[in-house]
């Protein structure tokens, strides 16, 4: 069984912590137990975890022998939660935080991940371990059974010669992969040139939207030309592949261009569209949580597509923690052009957080507004 002592200490700082919303889930329980036998026999240096969620996984580990744990988490918050809770649980300094990439699975015999939310995160980390974890390599993939199709298993067997689902255990399941296939190799980023926008765009597999542009991206890169005409800095909140930041960038070459997401592969695709564009000298590529490392009222305009599904649920928390940055780094009488699903009650939040919010266009799915700053 899973270290009960050490996993009730784990907390989700700096994550929204409430009674109701758990540090560590029956997944992560579930993947520990399934992983005991080989975390005893991986030998120091043979263990990578991935998306661990607030660190139940990598501290779980390091409690059943591992030593020197390679991690890597697409989500800022979840490698923050990590760090306080081996901070809290006195085991710092007993993982590393890396990229996914062939330096963290190389050679490791054993690899435990939640289950990406995307296919095409679970293609490239297939990708990556495949081809460069040990030839004994177990992968391990949990999630909620409710949230895992067959589709996951397609995509393990491009990499592995043996996948296997274990039994269910309270709503969760685990795949298990074994046997890497020979000439695996990484396929991302991917890159994909859209003619109509005069665009290129790269994408690691997590990234919102992939290599396509998303149409809501589309209805705000139609209103451009009408944001903020004197605007000498922009930021993009939340800017996934970095399609709005490099658009800007490559409309307006006066304009200097911050691009910021709290996603790994997020930033990542977001560097590598800019440089594709030609523009990586004006679109500087941050990975922070809401634009916290953007000072207060520094930016002329700032453009958002927020995020609108978190798992199944529709989530308007998440918008308004966007808007409220907005807000914050928006100099007065600075614009932030925001687009959404008409479905959502973004406007009234947009007045209530921001200012004076007009509706600059809309169709059948989506609403552009444009909200003024607040002297
Ligand atoms: C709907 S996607 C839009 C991506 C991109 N702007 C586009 O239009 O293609 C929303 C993005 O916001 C990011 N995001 C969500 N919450 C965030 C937060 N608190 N801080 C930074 N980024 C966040 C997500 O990772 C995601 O990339």
């Amino acid at each position: 069984m899973a270290d009960l002592g050490l996993l009730e200490q784990l907390r989700r700082e700096p994550d929204v912590e409430a009674p109701d919303l758990v540090a560590v889930d029956a997944t992560d329980r579930l993947l520990l137990d399934e992983a005991a036998e080989l975390l005893a026999a991986a030998g120091p240096g043979g263990v990578a975890v991935v998306d661990d969620s607030y660190g139940a996984l990598t501290l779980g580990a390091v409690a059943a022998g591992s030593h020197d744990v390679r991690v890597h988490q697409d989500l800022l918050v979840g490698e923050l939660a990590l760090a306080r809770n081996a901070e809290r649980t006195g085991l710092s300094g007993t993982h590393r935080s890396l990229p996914l990439g062939a330096g963290l699975a190389d050679g490791v015999r054993l690899v435990l991940a939640k289950a990406p939310k995307s296919l095409d995160a679970l293609r490239e980390l297939t990708e990556v371990v495949a081809s460069s974890a040990a030839p004994d390599v177990t992968l391990l993939v949990g999630g909620r059974v409710k949230h895992m199709t067959h589709a996951m298993n397609d995509v393990l067997a491009v990499g592995f010669g043996e996948v296997h689902a274990t039994l269910a255990r309270q709503k969760s399941r685990v795949l298990v992969a074994r046997g890497p296939r020979p000439g695996v190799a990484s396929t991302f980023p991917r890159r994909q040139e859209h003619r109509d926008l005069g665009l290129v765009v790269c994408a690691h597999g997590a990234a919102f939207a992939g290599t396509r542009v998303d149409a809501g991206t589309r209805a705000l890169l139609a209103a451009l030309p009408r944001m903020a005409p004197d605007a000498r800095t922009a930021l993009d909140l939340g800017c996934g592949t970095g399609v709005l930041a490099t658009s800007l960038a490559l409309a307006r070459p006066g304009l200097t261009v911050l691009a910021g997401d709290q996603s790994a592969a997020a930033v990542a695709s977001a560097v590598q569209t800019a440089a594709a564009n030609g523009v990586a000298d004006r679109v500087r590529v941050v990975r922070d949580d809401a634009g916290s490392s953007v000072p207060d009222a520094s930016v002329d305009l700032v453009v958002c597509n927020p995020p609108f599904h978190l798992g199944a649920a529709v989530v308007t928390g998440a918008a308004d923690r966007l808007f409220a940055a907005a807000a914050r780094v928006l100099r007065p009488g600075g614009e932030l052009w925001c687009v959404y699903n008409n479905r959502l009650p973004h406007r009234a939040a947009l007045r209530r957080l921001v200012g004076p919010t007009q509706v600059a266009a809309s169709d059948r799915r989506f609403t552009v507004t444009v909200s003024a700053k607040d002297p």
